[in-house]
């Protein structure tokens, strides 16, 4: 195994990639920022200059369960202290298993920002993955705000609330294209010709495979990803390989990623539409368009047919049966523990609390403590948050289907503490929002695990007899799983990772909103913490190296 160096500087630059002009966080001048390429069982270390001048940082790498290392997981408030603006961080942690994953800005809304990218862990030579591939390409889908994060975030925390709205853009790889001769656009601000916002090209030579790592890191938007005429066969999820199963279009939420294979099969007299279209929200944005480059077409050439329009964005069956298609390759399967210790089932309720709207887990809304939850627990600081433990279901008479008044929701920073080496199941419950008839799509993230996708339903999760129709033979393993509007999810984790790790909607303002939740399991077997990610709240006195 290798140690692979990186070193980065985090900054704010004046970028257009979607031609409007917008001050985004880069990494080395880039967004997505490089991608980090290594073989299972390599380390890598990432020297992280934050030169952001007034903000603080953390880069989380989303899919890596850090095990043995929970205090490099990159979560601000939960497993260091901000990188101040000036300082460096040195993240040291070891990539052991093979897939697809990402990192991205874990502190406020900064990964809306652009500070991302993507993480693709290779076999050790000699081992091959299930399938054949010729080729293998990287993707992130992204949507893109032209207001700045921090005046989104202040919106969300005032009243009257002000809500972020819907994307301007859907970038493919950090390209879309906004309509500069919009009314109202400042010209000095939008240029349609920037060769920032030339639409993505994916080059192919025809009559191959290709193995298309396909990951989304939208701050709001659920969408479809389609590729013009040709069909994709899903083979991973998450790190994790799937019973292949073709598609015609791939429904991706955030913080999950894909692999599919393509073949390059078509009429290479031409080009081919790239689309990623936003469903499960009703909305004006339009698609992000890339191009699927025949060789030798040239690659700027417009392809003649129209883009695909795609699914109708409020077709809720073709998401939820594309969820329960999704399972462990036959070869692969880890067959989950067939019962569990403790079932904690999660209502997840949008609420007004304190004249605030927040967003809540069992009347629970979150926030973040000022001192980290590994380092309060680790060094007994327990006085600073609160030891209440949070819920671990919701009141019986709560009717999911009409707006909820969840009267007596509160906000708090207390945190799940998991028996050690125990079976947890989450039961995921969704419920109507503040608005009528509305329920939204929320992709829940866990940090340091992967579970096991047990099962999806419609309307109220039936504690008697849903547990009997959850899959226990091939369920897939994932770290970001979706629920479904007025749905249930529920997923089973083995709590064997020392550290504490965060549970949240994927949603960046979902979760600065209070959708998140805290797990501690284990801490009395972490190791002696580092001094670099100390120097916030109680843990002040720690001085940095
Ligand atoms: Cu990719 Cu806590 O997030
Ligand atoms: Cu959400």
């Amino acid at each position: 195994a290798k140690v692979r160096h990186y070193k980065w500087e985090v900054k704010y630059e004046l970028k257009s990639p979607d031609c409007y002009k917008k001050l985004a966080i880069t990494i080395n001048g880039r967004t997505p920022g490089p991608s980090i390429v290594a073989q299972q069982g390599d380390t890598i270390v990432v020297e992280l200059k934050n030169s952001l001048l007034t903000e603080n940082v953390a880069i989380h790498w989303h899919g890596i369960r850090q095990i043995g290392t929970p205090w490099m997981d990159g979560t601000e408030g939960v497993t260091q202290c901000p990188i101040l603006p000036g300082d460096t961080f040195v993240y040291k942690f070891v990539v052991d298993r093979p897939g697809t994953y990402l990192y991205h800005a874990h502190y406020g809304m900064q990964r809306e920002a652009g500070l991302y990218g993507s993480i693709r862990v290779l076999l050790p030579d000699g081992e091959s993955e299930p399938f054949a591939y010729d080729y293998d390409r990287s993707i992130i889908l992204t949507d893109w705000y032209h207001k700045s994060t921090y005046e989104q975030a202040v919106g969300l925390s005032s009243i009257p609330f002000v809500w972020v709205g819907e994307p301007e853009s859907i970038l493919i790889q950090g390209r879309g294209k906004f309509d500069c001769s919009k009314a109202g656009i400042i010209p000095e601000m939008c240029n349609a010709t920037s060769p920032d916002c030339s639409p993505y090209t994916m080059t192919v030579v025809p009559g191959k495979t290709y193995r298309l790592r396909i990951g989304s890191l939208t701050a709001l938007s659920a969408l479809s990803f389609e590729i013009e005429g040709h069909n994709m066969t899903v083979v991973e999820a998450d790190g994790h390989y799937v019973e292949p199963f073709v598609v015609k279009n791939l429904f991706i939420y955030s913080g999950e990623t894909y692999s599919v294979l393509i073949k390059t099969n078509q009429s290479s007299t031409r080009n081919y539409w790239i689309t990623a279209k936003i469903v499960g929200r009703n909305n004006t944005t339009p698609s992000g368009l890339a191009v699927l480059n025949y060789y030798p077409n040239h690659p700027k050439r417009i392809p003649p047919t129209p883009p695909p329009v795609g699914p109708q964005w409020d077709d809720l069956a073709p998401r939820l049966s594309q969820s329960l298609a999704i399972k462990s390759h036959r070869n692969f399967i880890h067959p989950p523990p067939q019962t569990s210790d403790r079932v904690i089932v999660m209502l997840n309720t949008q609420n007004n609390i304190s004249g605030y709207r927040r967003w809540s887990v069992n009347n629970v809304s979150f926030n973040l403590p000022h001192t980290p939850y590994l380092i309060a627990y680790k060094h007994n600081l327990l006085h600073t948050f609160d030891q209440r433990p949070p819920p671990d279901d919701y009141a019986s008479t709560e009717d999911i289907f009409s707006v909820a008044e969840n009267a007596n929701a509160t906000t708090s920073n207390a945190a799940y503490r998991l028996q050690f080496n125990t079976t947890v199941d989450i039961i995921l419950q969704n419920a109507n929002t503040m608005t009528k008839n509305n329920s939204e799509t929320h992709p829940w993230h866990l940090h340091g695990h992967d579970f096991w996708v047990l099962g999806y339903g419609r309307g109220k999760f039936d504690k008697i007899n849903d547990p009997n129709k959850y899959n226990l033979v091939d369920p897939i393993m994932k770290n970001t799983v979706v629920v479904h509007p007025f749905g249930w999810t529920a997923l089973r984790f083995r709590a064997d990772n020392p550290g504490v790790w965060a549970f949240h909607c994927h949603i960046e303002s979902h979760f600065y909103m209070g959708m998140g939740v805290v797990f501690e399991e284990g801490v009395d077997r972490v190791g002696k913490l580092p001094r670099s990610i100390m120097g916030c709240g109680d843990a002040k006195g720690y001085h940095r190296p």
